[in-house]
């Protein structure tokens, strides 16, 4: 485990002024004592073509690097047509790949999402977590944290104005350093599981 603790941050959307960046940026700087947030742009990856999964692009290596380095990884979904935006599930799947070379594999994760309706990106969150059982990932399971109305929660310049919201997203940071840890002193006692195995 890395000192400070570590959480690599992936915002799935690319707009400039983007309601879920912005609540990346303020996970960052609400993380606890002892743990950092940091970030990677997942703006420029090509679309996943399994004819390029043995050679990757750097930005693919990168990213598979990042999520291996951290110790837990934090997922800020906006909701498109009711599902996760197709360029965060494109770094999913790039990072998943090759077979037998999922970066994903056995990581804690956190997730939350920002929506300008009222459901607060409920509904890409679940299809996150559906993911999540291929990958083998250990998601944190609350507090979940649906950001509705999400115009609302931040100014103009991105900056977050919603104090309760502030609390709920530091509460969900603390949340996953403890639930990384407990995974960890659990090591072992679990019988190890591959993709095969589905
Ligand atoms: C949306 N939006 C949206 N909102 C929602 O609550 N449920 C949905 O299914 C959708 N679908 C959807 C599809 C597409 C293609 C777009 C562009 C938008 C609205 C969405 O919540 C809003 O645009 C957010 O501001 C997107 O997140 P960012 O870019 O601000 O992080």
């Amino acid at each position: 485990m890395n000192d400070p603790f570590l959480i690599l941050g992936i915002a799935g959307s690319l707009r400039e002024g983007s309601f879920n960046r912005a609540a990346l940026r303020a996970a960052q700087s609400l993380a606890p004592a002892g743990a950092t947030v940091e970030t990677f742009d997942i703006k420029g990856l090509p679309g996943f073509s399994q004819d390029d999964e043995a050679t990757p692009p750097p930005q693919v290596v990168e990213l598979k690097q990042r999520v291996r380095d951290a110790d837990a990884i934090l997922l800020v979904t906006p909701e498109y047509n009711y599902s996760v935006p197709g360029v965060l599930k494109n770094a999913i799947d790039w990072a998943s790949r090759p077979y037998g070379d999922n970066a994903w594999d056995r990581k804690p994760v956190a997730i939350m999402g920002a929506s300008i309706g009222a459901t607060g990106s409920a509904r890409a969150q679940y299809h996150l977590r559906q993911t999540f059982v291929y990958l083998d990932m250990y998601p944190l399971n609350k507090p979940e944290i649906m950001i509705s109305s999400a115009a609302q929660r931040f100014d103009e310049r991105g900056h977050l104005v919603d104090e309760a919201l502030g609390k709920r997203i530091e509460h969900l940071l603390v949340a996953l350093v403890a639930w990384t840890r407990r995974l960890e002193n659990d090591k072992g006692s679990a019988p190890a599981t591959s993709q095969r195995d589905t």
